[in-house]
């Protein structure tokens, strides 16, 4: 193999506002079965952020370890093979899953099929596997040039959101009538109200589905469509408490998580702890009065894999996911970001709540 000079986007895991880039080099031969990619690009969504956030406590730094102090955050992408001493794994080969913040990464796969791989390098195996997992996109006709974008951005964000659906129509809603979700302008969020708006629907729910959000997303949260209607952080007061509440928090800004809780008292009847977008705000004066429960999707997905089997868990989550494709298109643009300074500058963006609801952030570092 001709040396490689590859390039690692990493971030002080102390102080998540400092990044750099360094470089490797790949000049030995590689080792029997493993297998060089190169990363085509991956999405980068608050998600990301979110990994950076909790990768201590989460062992998010460990997938791609790197120099001492600093870690690579992870990310959903495409990449293609571009040396290969897997008997099994072709150069040319392309494959969707778990990448770093890099132009390429080292695998070690195992149980290779024409579906895909799994990654068995040393660090990766006592990890959740749903992480370890490569996918042969010419085998899954779901890829195509217009969709992997989409697929990078939204398919890792909307398995959660396919599973609080599922856990809260198992749960009838917790004999709530409202369900507030909070960044309502995430994407996490939107794939989780359009999952409760077809529900709704389908099976004739009394629900109504509220997107609490900033000012300036508002209108952007009610032309979705899929929530019943949309209003600001600043207009809490106004909720009706004479009917039960779900809350699915994704902002997990203390002082919202706060003035709900208090504002809805015992009519909170679920409080579902999901996401930390603002991840600078997590703490509060005021103690909160309710601790939430919080919501780890690969260990609910775990779950149902084992009561409907891996197949049936599959059919359910595609069926909803085609049907999620065909609504979230128009209401989505996608950017391209290419090279390190441009990642930089969303990376800082990203961290900082600088973001438009409306993009969909792809990167590339490798063009
Ligand atoms: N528990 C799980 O298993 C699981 C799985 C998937 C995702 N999640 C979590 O769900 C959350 C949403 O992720 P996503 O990728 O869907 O997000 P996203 O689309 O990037 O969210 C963007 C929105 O989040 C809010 N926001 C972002 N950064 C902010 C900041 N620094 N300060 C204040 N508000 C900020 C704003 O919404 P508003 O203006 O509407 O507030 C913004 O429009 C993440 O924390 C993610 O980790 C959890």
């Amino acid at each position: 193999m001709a040396s490689i000079t590859a390039h690692d986007f990493i971030v002080n895991i102390n102080n998540l506002q400092e990044s750099q880039v360094l470089e490797k080099i790949y000049s030995d031969e590689l080792s029997p079965n493993q297998v060089l990619l190169a990363i085509d690009k991956f999405s980068f969504t608050s998600n990301n952020i979110t990994y950076g956030v909790v990768g201590q406590q989460m062992n998010y730094w460990k997938f791609f370890p790197t120099q001492s102090g600093y870690g690579i955050i992870p990310t959903w992408g495409l990449a293609n093979v571009v040396a290969s001493k897997h008997p099994d794994v072709k150069v040319g080969q392309r494959y969707y899953g778990y990448y770093p913040m890099s132009t390429h990464l080292l695998v070690e796969p195992r149980n290779v099929s024409s579906a895909g791989f799994v990654d068995d390098a040393e660090h990766r195996r006592a990890l959740p596997p749903i992480y370890n997992y490569y996918t042969n996109t010419e085998h899954d006709p779901s890829f195509t040039p217009s969709t992997e974008d989409l697929i990078s951005i939204f398919r890792p964000l909307f398995i959660t959101s396919f599973l609080i659906d599922d856990h809260l129509a198992e749960k009838g809603y917790f004999g709530a009538s409202q369900l507030i979700l909070t960044s309502a302008s995430s994407k996490t969020a939107q794939a989780l109200a359009s999952q409760l708006a077809h529900r709704k629907k389908k099976s004739a729910l009394d629900l109504e589905i509220v997107g609490l959000t900033s000012e300036q997303n508002v209108e952007f949260v009610n032309a979705l469509g899929c929530y019943d209607r949309a209003i600001s952080y600043n207009a809490m007061r106004e909720l009706n408490t004479d009917e039960k509440y779900v809350v699915i928090d994704f902002t997990g800004n203390h002082n919202t998580q706060y003035q709900l809780q208090t504002a809805l008292g015992d009519k909170l009847a679920y409080n579902c702890l999901v996401g930390l977008v603002d991840w600078q705000n997590l703490q509060g004066e005021q103690p909160l009065p309710k601790k939430g429960e919080f919501f780890f999707a690969p260990t609910y997905a775990e779950k149902r894999q084992k009561e409907w089997g891996v197949k049936g868990f599959q059919q359910k989550v595609g069926m909803a996911w085609q049907q999620f494709m065909n609504t979230i298109q128009s209401s989505i643009t996608i950017k391209e970001h290419t090279g390190p300074q441009a990642l930089a500058e969303l990376y800082s963006d990203m961290l900082n709540g600088k973001i438009d609801p409306k993009h969909g952030n792809v990167v590339s570092l490798n063009k």
